[in-house]
Protein backbone atom coordinates (compact mmCIF):
# COMPACT_ATOMS: atom_id res chain seq x y z
CA UNK A 1 0.00 0.00 0.00
CA UNK A 2 2.90 2.33 0.29
CA UNK A 3 3.33 4.40 -2.34
CA UNK A 4 6.58 5.62 -2.24
CA UNK A 5 7.45 1.48 -1.74
CA UNK A 6 9.93 2.44 0.90
CA UNK A 7 7.81 1.88 3.51
CA UNK A 8 8.71 5.88 5.19
CA UNK A 9 5.00 6.00 4.55
CA UNK A 10 4.37 3.45 7.27
CA UNK A 11 7.15 4.84 9.70
CA UNK A 12 5.39 8.43 10.01
CA UNK A 13 2.01 6.53 10.15
CA UNK A 14 3.44 4.66 13.52
CA UNK A 15 5.06 8.03 14.39
CA UNK A 16 1.60 9.66 14.16
CA UNK A 17 0.27 6.63 16.03
CA UNK A 18 2.43 6.90 19.05
CA UNK A 19 1.50 10.68 19.04
CA UNK A 20 -2.14 9.87 19.02
CA UNK A 21 -1.78 7.51 22.18
CA UNK A 22 -0.80 10.21 24.10
CA UNK A 23 -4.57 10.94 24.02
CA UNK A 24 -5.68 8.02 24.72
CA UNK A 25 -6.71 8.70 28.32
CA UNK A 26 -8.03 12.33 27.58
CA UNK A 27 -9.59 12.46 24.36
CA UNK A 28 -12.66 9.92 24.75
CA UNK A 29 -15.19 9.90 23.60
CA UNK A 30 -13.51 11.52 20.72
CA UNK A 31 -10.94 9.11 18.76
CA UNK A 32 -6.89 9.90 19.88
CA UNK A 33 -5.50 10.66 16.09
CA UNK A 34 -2.26 11.96 16.06
CA UNK A 35 -0.33 13.33 13.03
CA UNK A 36 2.77 14.49 11.39
CA UNK A 37 3.20 17.34 8.50
CA UNK A 38 6.43 16.68 6.65
CA UNK A 39 7.54 19.92 4.51
CA UNK A 40 8.33 19.72 0.35
CA UNK A 41 12.12 18.20 0.75
CA UNK A 42 10.53 15.77 3.29
CA UNK A 43 11.42 16.80 6.52
CA UNK A 44 9.22 16.73 9.97
CA UNK A 45 7.72 20.05 9.97
CA UNK A 46 5.58 19.66 12.76
CA UNK A 47 3.14 17.05 14.80
CA UNK A 48 0.14 16.85 16.61
CA UNK A 49 -2.14 14.87 18.68
CA UNK A 50 -5.85 15.20 19.89
CA UNK A 51 -6.06 16.15 23.27
CA UNK A 52 -9.46 16.50 24.34
CA UNK A 53 -12.84 16.64 23.06
CA UNK A 54 -13.32 20.46 22.34
CA UNK A 55 -9.31 20.79 22.00
CA UNK A 56 -7.97 21.12 18.19
CA UNK A 57 -7.72 18.12 16.15
CA UNK A 58 -4.64 16.48 15.46
CA UNK A 59 -3.62 17.66 12.21
CA UNK A 60 -5.23 21.53 13.12
CA UNK A 61 -2.43 20.87 15.76
CA UNK A 62 0.13 19.71 13.83
CA UNK A 63 -0.49 22.26 10.84
CA UNK A 64 -0.31 24.73 13.42
CA UNK A 65 3.36 23.73 14.43
CA UNK A 66 4.14 23.80 11.06
CA UNK A 67 2.56 26.59 9.55
CA UNK A 68 3.85 27.77 6.14
CA UNK A 69 5.78 24.46 5.62
CA UNK A 70 2.95 23.09 5.27
CA UNK A 71 2.77 24.27 1.75
CA UNK A 72 2.98 21.55 -0.69
CA UNK A 73 3.71 19.47 2.53
CA UNK A 74 2.47 15.68 2.99
CA UNK A 75 0.15 15.14 6.12
CA UNK A 76 0.26 12.12 7.86
CA UNK A 77 -3.02 11.20 9.99
CA UNK A 78 -3.86 7.49 11.63
CA UNK A 79 -7.85 8.41 10.94
CA UNK A 80 -9.33 9.70 8.00
CA UNK A 81 -9.64 13.95 8.72
CA UNK A 82 -12.85 15.39 9.75
CA UNK A 83 -15.13 16.77 7.31
CA UNK A 84 -18.12 18.19 9.36
CA UNK A 85 -18.11 21.10 11.61
CA UNK A 86 -18.27 20.42 15.09
CA UNK A 87 -16.73 21.94 18.06
CA UNK A 88 -13.74 22.83 15.84
CA UNK A 89 -13.83 23.45 12.14
CA UNK A 90 -13.49 20.71 9.72
CA UNK A 91 -9.69 19.27 9.23
CA UNK A 92 -10.26 18.36 5.85
CA UNK A 93 -11.05 21.66 4.90
CA UNK A 94 -8.15 22.74 6.91
CA UNK A 95 -5.59 20.47 4.92
CA UNK A 96 -6.62 21.97 1.44
CA UNK A 97 -6.57 25.86 2.73
CA UNK A 98 -2.68 25.28 4.33
CA UNK A 99 -2.27 24.07 0.74
CA UNK A 100 -0.96 20.38 1.69
CA UNK A 101 -0.50 18.22 -1.48
CA UNK A 102 -0.63 15.13 -0.24
CA UNK A 103 -2.52 13.00 2.65
CA UNK A 104 -1.72 9.60 3.82
CA UNK A 105 -4.73 7.89 5.80
CA UNK A 106 -4.05 4.76 8.15
CA UNK A 107 -7.67 4.16 8.31
CA UNK A 108 -11.39 5.56 7.04
CA UNK A 109 -13.62 6.90 9.62
CA UNK A 110 -16.66 4.65 10.59
CA UNK A 111 -18.27 7.93 12.51
CA UNK A 112 -21.23 8.29 10.18
CA UNK A 113 -20.48 12.03 10.01
CA UNK A 114 -17.60 11.56 8.48
CA UNK A 115 -17.34 7.77 6.41
CA UNK A 116 -15.35 8.46 3.36
CA UNK A 117 -16.13 12.50 2.95
CA UNK A 118 -13.18 13.68 4.49
CA UNK A 119 -11.24 11.83 2.10
CA UNK A 120 -13.95 12.34 -0.78
CA UNK A 121 -13.03 16.72 0.04
CA UNK A 122 -9.55 16.07 0.16
CA UNK A 123 -9.85 14.54 -3.43
CA UNK A 124 -12.20 16.71 -4.79
CA UNK A 125 -9.53 19.61 -3.81
CA UNK A 126 -6.95 17.84 -5.89
CA UNK A 127 -5.08 16.58 -2.83
CA UNK A 128 -3.00 13.32 -3.54
CA UNK A 129 -4.70 10.73 -0.66
CA UNK A 130 -2.98 7.49 -0.17
CA UNK A 131 -5.21 5.29 2.37
CA UNK A 132 -4.18 2.29 4.01
CA UNK A 133 -0.21 2.57 5.14
CA UNK A 134 0.23 1.85 8.92
CA UNK A 135 -3.00 0.74 9.27
CA UNK A 136 -2.37 -2.37 11.26
CA UNK A 137 -0.91 -0.28 14.05
CA UNK A 138 -3.74 2.29 13.41
CA UNK A 139 -6.43 -1.01 13.94
CA UNK A 140 -4.95 -2.04 16.78
CA UNK A 141 -4.29 1.37 18.80
CA UNK A 142 -7.96 2.59 17.78
CA UNK A 143 -9.94 -0.26 18.14
CA UNK A 144 -12.26 0.44 20.90
CA UNK A 145 -12.89 3.69 18.90
CA UNK A 146 -13.35 1.52 15.54
CA UNK A 147 -15.41 -0.36 17.33
CA UNK A 148 -17.48 1.57 19.01
CA UNK A 149 -18.36 4.06 15.65
CA UNK A 150 -19.29 0.84 13.89
CA UNK A 151 -21.26 -0.98 16.15
CA UNK A 152 -22.75 1.02 18.82
CA UNK A 153 -21.29 -0.66 21.24
CA UNK A 154 -18.22 -0.70 24.18
CA UNK A 155 -15.39 -2.77 23.42
CA UNK A 156 -15.03 -5.24 26.21
CA UNK A 157 -11.49 -6.02 27.68
CA UNK A 158 -11.39 -8.93 30.03
CA UNK A 159 -8.72 -8.15 32.52
CA UNK A 160 -8.07 -11.11 34.79
CA UNK A 161 -5.32 -11.97 37.94
CA UNK A 162 -4.63 -15.04 38.17
CA UNK A 163 -2.05 -18.11 39.51
CA UNK A 164 -0.27 -20.06 36.96
CA UNK A 165 -2.80 -22.57 37.92
CA UNK A 166 -5.69 -20.41 36.58
CA UNK A 167 -6.67 -19.19 39.97
CA UNK A 168 -8.14 -15.94 41.13
CA UNK A 169 -8.58 -16.54 44.86
CA UNK A 170 -7.33 -18.99 47.71
CA UNK A 171 -9.68 -21.15 49.15
CA UNK A 172 -9.82 -19.31 52.08
CA UNK A 173 -11.13 -16.41 49.78
CA UNK A 174 -8.19 -13.85 50.16
CA UNK A 175 -7.17 -12.51 47.00
CA UNK A 176 -5.39 -9.50 47.37
CA UNK A 177 -2.77 -9.74 45.99
CA UNK A 178 -1.88 -12.26 43.49
CA UNK A 179 -0.06 -10.64 41.06
CA UNK A 180 3.14 -7.95 42.32
CA UNK A 181 3.09 -4.10 41.88
CA UNK A 182 4.40 -3.90 38.85
CA UNK A 183 1.39 -5.80 36.99
CA UNK A 184 -1.25 -4.30 39.43
CA UNK A 185 0.60 -0.80 38.43
CA UNK A 186 0.11 -1.86 34.66
CA UNK A 187 -3.86 -3.06 35.59
CA UNK A 188 -4.58 0.75 36.83
CA UNK A 189 -3.03 1.86 33.67
CA UNK A 190 -5.75 0.19 31.53
CA UNK A 191 -8.56 1.66 33.95
CA UNK A 192 -7.38 4.53 33.23
CA UNK A 193 -7.62 4.00 29.52
CA UNK A 194 -11.08 2.71 29.92
CA UNK A 195 -14.20 4.72 30.18
CA UNK A 196 -15.89 2.52 32.31
CA UNK A 197 -14.83 -0.71 34.95
CA UNK A 198 -17.30 -3.15 35.08
CA UNK A 199 -18.07 -5.96 38.03
CA UNK A 200 -20.18 -8.93 38.69
CA UNK A 201 -22.69 -8.67 41.59
CA UNK A 202 -20.66 -11.44 43.44
CA UNK A 203 -17.01 -9.41 43.18
CA UNK A 204 -18.49 -6.50 44.63
CA UNK A 205 -20.08 -8.46 47.72
CA UNK A 206 -16.66 -10.34 48.20
CA UNK A 207 -14.33 -7.97 47.51
CA UNK A 208 -16.11 -4.15 48.34
CA UNK A 209 -14.04 -2.92 45.52
CA UNK A 210 -13.80 0.59 45.00
CA UNK A 211 -12.69 0.02 40.72
CA UNK A 212 -10.92 3.52 40.65
CA UNK A 213 -7.63 4.00 38.82
CA UNK A 214 -4.53 5.11 41.05
CA UNK A 215 -0.97 4.39 42.17
CA UNK A 216 0.08 6.01 39.01
CA UNK A 217 1.45 9.61 37.66
CA UNK A 218 0.39 11.54 36.19
CA UNK A 219 -2.60 10.98 38.29
CA UNK A 220 -6.05 10.49 36.27
CA UNK A 221 -8.34 13.60 35.40
CA UNK A 222 -11.32 11.53 35.46
CA UNK A 223 -12.25 8.16 36.79
CA UNK A 224 -13.84 5.82 34.79
CA UNK A 225 -17.55 5.29 35.25
CA UNK A 226 -18.02 2.22 37.64
CA UNK A 227 -20.36 -0.29 36.61
CA UNK A 228 -21.96 -2.69 38.32
CA UNK A 229 -24.31 -5.43 36.84
CA UNK A 230 -26.81 -6.73 39.99
CA UNK A 231 -29.80 -7.78 38.02
CA UNK A 232 -31.97 -8.86 41.29
CA UNK A 233 -30.47 -6.31 44.12
CA UNK A 234 -28.35 -8.43 45.75
CA UNK A 235 -25.44 -5.41 46.29
CA UNK A 236 -26.54 -2.75 49.04
CA UNK A 237 -25.68 0.75 48.45
CA UNK A 238 -22.61 0.61 50.67
CA UNK A 239 -19.43 0.69 50.63
CA UNK A 240 -16.17 2.45 48.38
CA UNK A 241 -18.44 1.58 45.37
CA UNK A 242 -21.53 3.76 46.17
CA UNK A 243 -18.98 6.91 47.54
CA UNK A 244 -19.98 9.49 44.41
CA UNK A 245 -16.56 11.35 45.84
CA UNK A 246 -14.55 8.34 44.79
CA UNK A 247 -16.14 8.09 41.15
CA UNK A 248 -19.88 8.12 39.52
CA UNK A 249 -22.00 4.84 39.50
CA UNK A 250 -23.90 3.06 37.18
CA UNK A 251 -25.77 -0.07 38.29
CA UNK A 252 -27.19 -2.18 35.23
CA UNK A 253 -30.17 -3.77 37.05
CA UNK A 254 -33.64 -5.67 35.49
CA UNK A 255 -37.42 -5.37 36.98
CA UNK A 256 -36.24 -8.31 39.36
CA UNK A 257 -34.82 -5.69 41.84
CA UNK A 258 -37.10 -4.91 44.45
CA UNK A 259 -37.67 -0.95 43.66
CA UNK A 260 -36.70 -0.26 47.82
CA UNK A 261 -33.68 -1.27 46.49
CA UNK A 262 -33.29 0.66 43.27
CA UNK A 263 -34.45 3.97 45.66
CA UNK A 264 -31.56 2.68 47.79
CA UNK A 265 -29.00 2.93 44.96
CA UNK A 266 -30.24 5.76 43.61
CA UNK A 267 -30.20 8.03 47.11
CA UNK A 268 -26.35 6.99 47.16
CA UNK A 269 -25.71 8.78 43.96
CA UNK A 270 -25.72 5.95 41.64
CA UNK A 271 -27.25 6.02 37.79
CA UNK A 272 -29.39 3.18 37.95
CA UNK A 273 -30.33 1.22 34.18
CA UNK A 274 -32.72 -1.12 33.33
CA UNK A 275 -32.17 -3.97 30.51
CA UNK A 276 -33.84 -7.18 30.15
CA UNK A 277 -33.06 -10.17 32.39
CA UNK A 278 -31.77 -13.25 30.99
CA UNK A 279 -31.02 -16.60 32.81
CA UNK A 280 -27.71 -15.31 34.11
CA UNK A 281 -28.49 -11.99 34.56
CA UNK A 282 -28.80 -8.75 32.99
CA UNK A 283 -28.22 -8.53 28.98
CA UNK A 284 -25.14 -8.70 28.32
CA UNK A 285 -25.70 -7.84 24.35
CA UNK A 286 -28.36 -4.92 25.67
CA UNK A 287 -25.64 -3.93 28.35
CA UNK A 288 -22.17 -3.20 26.04
CA UNK A 289 -25.07 -1.44 23.78
CA UNK A 290 -26.07 0.93 27.23
CA UNK A 291 -22.28 1.26 27.89
CA UNK A 292 -21.88 3.15 23.87
CA UNK A 293 -25.04 5.01 24.77
CA UNK A 294 -22.80 6.35 27.82
CA UNK A 295 -19.93 7.14 25.61
CA UNK A 296 -17.99 4.02 26.89
CA UNK A 297 -15.56 3.06 23.92
CA UNK A 298 -13.44 0.44 26.34
CA UNK A 299 -15.29 -1.24 28.98
CA UNK A 300 -13.02 -3.14 31.33
CA UNK A 301 -14.16 -6.48 32.91
CA UNK A 302 -12.67 -7.62 35.95
CA UNK A 303 -14.58 -10.14 37.55
CA UNK A 304 -15.67 -11.99 38.18
CA UNK A 305 -15.49 -15.91 37.26
CA UNK A 306 -19.21 -16.28 36.57
CA UNK A 307 -19.32 -12.60 34.55
CA UNK A 308 -16.43 -13.44 32.44
CA UNK A 309 -17.48 -17.19 31.30
CA UNK A 310 -20.83 -15.19 30.55
CA UNK A 311 -19.32 -12.89 28.28
CA UNK A 312 -17.33 -15.72 27.02
CA UNK A 313 -19.87 -17.79 26.13
CA UNK A 314 -22.28 -14.93 24.63
CA UNK A 315 -19.24 -14.09 22.27
CA UNK A 316 -19.06 -10.17 23.49
CA UNK A 317 -15.48 -10.56 24.55
CA UNK A 318 -13.33 -8.14 22.01
CA UNK A 319 -9.70 -8.72 24.11
CA UNK A 320 -8.23 -10.87 27.57
CA UNK A 321 -5.66 -9.28 29.56
CA UNK A 322 -4.55 -12.13 31.58
CA UNK A 323 -2.00 -11.30 34.67
CA UNK A 324 -0.47 -14.80 35.38
CA UNK A 325 1.61 -15.05 38.97
CA UNK A 326 4.11 -17.54 39.85
CA UNK A 327 1.81 -18.97 42.37
CA UNK A 328 -0.09 -22.17 42.81
CA UNK A 329 -3.88 -21.91 44.96
CA UNK A 330 -4.82 -25.43 44.02
CA UNK A 331 -7.70 -26.65 42.89
CA UNK A 332 -9.69 -25.93 45.83
CA UNK A 333 -9.45 -22.07 44.74
CA UNK A 334 -11.81 -19.92 42.98
CA UNK A 335 -11.27 -20.52 39.17
CA UNK A 336 -10.74 -17.54 36.70
CA UNK A 337 -13.61 -18.92 34.98
CA UNK A 338 -16.30 -20.68 36.40
CA UNK A 339 -17.43 -22.77 32.83
CA UNK A 340 -15.62 -24.40 30.06
CA UNK A 341 -15.83 -23.92 26.21
CA UNK A 342 -17.28 -27.38 25.36
CA UNK A 343 -16.33 -30.88 26.87
CA UNK A 344 -14.14 -31.55 23.60
CA UNK A 345 -11.08 -29.96 23.11
CA UNK A 346 -12.68 -29.38 19.38
CA UNK A 347 -15.43 -27.16 20.94
CA UNK A 348 -12.43 -24.63 23.18
CA UNK A 349 -12.55 -21.19 21.39
CA UNK A 350 -9.45 -19.85 19.82
CA UNK A 351 -7.47 -16.78 20.50
CA UNK A 352 -4.78 -15.04 18.94
CA UNK A 353 -1.76 -14.19 20.70
CA UNK A 354 -1.13 -10.25 20.65
CA UNK A 355 1.70 -9.30 23.54
CA UNK A 356 3.25 -11.49 26.21
CA UNK A 357 5.43 -9.03 28.55
CA UNK A 358 6.32 -9.54 31.67
CA UNK A 359 6.15 -7.15 34.70
CA UNK A 360 8.03 -8.06 37.87
CA UNK A 361 7.65 -11.57 38.21
CA UNK A 362 4.25 -11.99 36.63
CA UNK A 363 3.53 -12.45 32.91
CA UNK A 364 0.41 -9.93 31.28
CA UNK A 365 -0.72 -12.29 28.15
CA UNK A 366 -3.05 -9.97 25.67
CA UNK A 367 -5.70 -12.26 23.16
CA UNK A 368 -7.56 -10.94 20.72
CA UNK A 369 -10.62 -13.39 19.10
CA UNK A 370 -9.29 -15.74 16.19
CA UNK A 371 -10.44 -14.36 13.15
CA UNK A 372 -11.07 -10.38 13.83
N1 LIG B 1 -8.11 -12.04 41.14
C1 LIG B 1 -8.97 -11.44 40.38
O1 LIG B 1 -8.59 -10.92 39.33
C2 LIG B 1 -10.43 -11.36 40.75
C3 LIG B 1 -11.19 -10.40 40.10
C4 LIG B 1 -12.55 -10.34 40.39
C5 LIG B 1 -13.10 -11.23 41.27
N2 LIG B 1 -12.35 -12.14 41.92
C6 LIG B 1 -12.99 -13.07 42.85
O2 LIG B 1 -14.11 -13.63 42.22
C7 LIG B 1 -15.13 -13.88 43.18
C8 LIG B 1 -16.48 -13.42 42.64
O3 LIG B 1 -16.78 -14.09 41.45
P1 LIG B 1 -18.21 -14.70 41.16
O4 LIG B 1 -18.05 -15.56 39.97
O5 LIG B 1 -18.76 -15.27 42.39
O6 LIG B 1 -19.10 -13.43 40.85
P2 LIG B 1 -19.13 -12.36 39.67
O7 LIG B 1 -18.83 -12.95 38.35
O8 LIG B 1 -18.43 -11.14 40.11
O9 LIG B 1 -20.67 -12.00 39.71
C9 LIG B 1 -21.59 -12.90 39.21
C10 LIG B 1 -22.94 -12.33 39.46
O10 LIG B 1 -23.11 -11.16 38.65
C11 LIG B 1 -24.46 -11.03 38.38
N3 LIG B 1 -24.72 -10.90 36.96
C12 LIG B 1 -25.59 -10.03 36.44
N4 LIG B 1 -25.72 -10.25 35.14
C13 LIG B 1 -24.94 -11.28 34.82
C14 LIG B 1 -24.70 -11.98 33.61
N5 LIG B 1 -25.32 -11.66 32.47
N6 LIG B 1 -23.84 -13.01 33.62
C15 LIG B 1 -23.22 -13.36 34.74
N7 LIG B 1 -23.43 -12.76 35.92
C16 LIG B 1 -24.29 -11.71 35.97
C17 LIG B 1 -25.16 -12.30 38.85
O11 LIG B 1 -25.81 -12.04 40.07
P3 LIG B 1 -27.34 -11.73 40.04
O12 LIG B 1 -28.00 -12.91 39.40
O13 LIG B 1 -27.71 -11.55 41.45
O14 LIG B 1 -27.49 -10.52 39.20
C18 LIG B 1 -24.01 -13.26 39.07
O15 LIG B 1 -24.26 -14.20 40.06
C19 LIG B 1 -14.70 -13.16 44.44
O16 LIG B 1 -14.29 -14.13 45.37
C20 LIG B 1 -13.54 -12.32 44.01
O17 LIG B 1 -12.57 -12.19 45.04
C21 LIG B 1 -11.01 -12.22 41.67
Amino acid sequence: VDEDGDGRDSELIARAVELGEQGRRTAPPNPWVGSVIVDERGEVAGVGFHERPGAPHAEAAALAAAGERARNGTAYVTLEPCAHQARTPPCAEALVAAGVRRVVVAVEDPDPRVAGRGLAQLRAAGVDVAVGPGAAAATRSLAPYLHHRRSGRAWCVLKTAMSLDGRTAAPDGSSRWITGPAARADAHRMRAESQAVVVGAGTALTDQPSLTARDFDPPVERQPLRVLLDSRGRVPPTGPLFDPAVAPTLVVTTDAAAPETVDGWRAAGAKVEMVAATQQGVDLDATLDLLGRHDVLQAMVEGGATLHSALLAAGLVDRVVAYVAPKVLGPRALPAFSDSDGDTLADASSWQLISAAPFGDDVRLEYDPEGR
